[in-house]
């Protein structure tokens, strides 16, 4: 007999992949952010989690993703639970698999005594999430899974583009990086995807193109995407920027950041780039972090008005909190 509370399983709202999120739901929890925004603008006092423990279980760096969900829970009067570096502190390092250390934290043996409530989980291996999801008695947000998917990057994303280019349809979004290692950009593009009229700029070097995969999901929807080589070339055409760094930590190939190096200019934003899409009122945004060898936004053109990636860190709150609270009071 299975030790797993099925049922309860069945009731969770997992986060593991952008197509979880629909534009029904996405304006339901923009409509909750807003409301956050605001709320922590005045410095309300906010109570709704009170009682409630997240975990943050990161085997990867972040700065972004695991402190902006713990700002959010403390913000909403829930706890955090976590640790330094989980491939290290967690007893990960004496060989525990993800799935006992999932099923302990969320009490799937006994559900009263579970260590957690929710779990925000960032894994290098692609499908780490899904893996966690199918044995975890609490939620599962994912926070990261290798190259795979960050939807709650991408729900923020959107966000900030709703906030900058005042809609989500009939847009022209160009992406321009490392677009082959790139998270990120897989859910981004699954998430505009449900959005009316949207054409996308893929702008990479070679070596860190596109996956065929994604591009195949857009045929198979008939949106339009087109792939360049540099950005110079289509920025005129662009509304929202989305710049990316080199992912070197999930590069195996030292030849694709050598290529990308040799190859740069074309895909930083430079103060010439700013230039050209003044007539356009392109906005640039980036996940963060820049990568200060790399500088892919040009620290000359970091502060102009268009160049927006610091608020769109900041959204990350209170979206975070919109979604830490759906989840919660499922
Ligand atoms: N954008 C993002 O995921 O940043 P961190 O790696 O700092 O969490």
């Amino acid at each position: 007999m299975s030790i797993f509370p099925i049922k309860f399983k069945a009731d969770m709202r997992h986060i593991l992949k952008a197509d979880d999120f629909n534009p029904k739901l996405i304006e339901e929890l923009f409509k909750k952010a807003l409301f956050f925004e605001k709320s922590l603008e005045k410095k309300k006092d906010l109570k709704s989690l009170v009682g409630a423990i997240m975990c943050s279980l990161f085997y990867e760096e972040s700065t972004r993703t695991r402190f902006s969900f713990e700002a959010a829970m403390h913000r909403l009067g829930g706890q955090v639970i976590s640790t330094e570096n989980a491939s290290m502190f967690s007893s990960a390092a004496k060989g525990e698999n993800l799935e006992h250390t999932i099923q302990v934290i969320s009490g799937v043996a006994s559900p009263a005594m579970r260590y957690a409530d929710i779990i925000v989980l960032r894994h290098p291996e692609i499908g780490a999430a899904q893996r966690a999801a199918r044995v975890s008695g609490v939620p599962i947000i994912n926070a990261g899974d290798g190259a795979g998917e960050h939807p709650s990057q991408a729900l923020l994303d959107i966000y900030t583009i709703q906030k900058f280019c005042k809609r989500l349809e009939n847009l022209s979004i160009g992406f321009v990086g490392d677009l082959a290692f790139g998270r990120i950009v897989r859910s981004l593009v699954k998430l505009l995807s449900q959005y009316k009229n949207n054409r996308f700029y893929f702008i990479a070097p070679e070596g860190l193109k596109i996956g065929q995969d994604i591009k195949e999901y857009l045929v198979k929807k008939g949106i339009s995407f087109q792939e360049n080589g540099n950005l110079e070339d289509v920025i005129g055409d662009i509304d929202f920027c989305y710049v990316t760094r080199v992912q070197k930590n999930h590069i195996q190939d030292q030849k694709f950041i050598e290529e990308y190096q040799n190859s740069k200019d074309k895909f930083v934003i430079s103060k010439e780039i700013y230039e050209l899409s003044e007539a356009r009122g392109t906005f640039f945004g980036h996940p963060m972090p820049i990568d200060s060898r790399e500088q892919e936004i040009s620290p000359e053109v970091e502060n102009l008005p268009r160049v927006i990636f610091l608020k769109q860190a900041g959204f990350g709150v209170p979206v975070r909190m919109a979604l830490l609270e759906w989840i919660y009071k499922k």
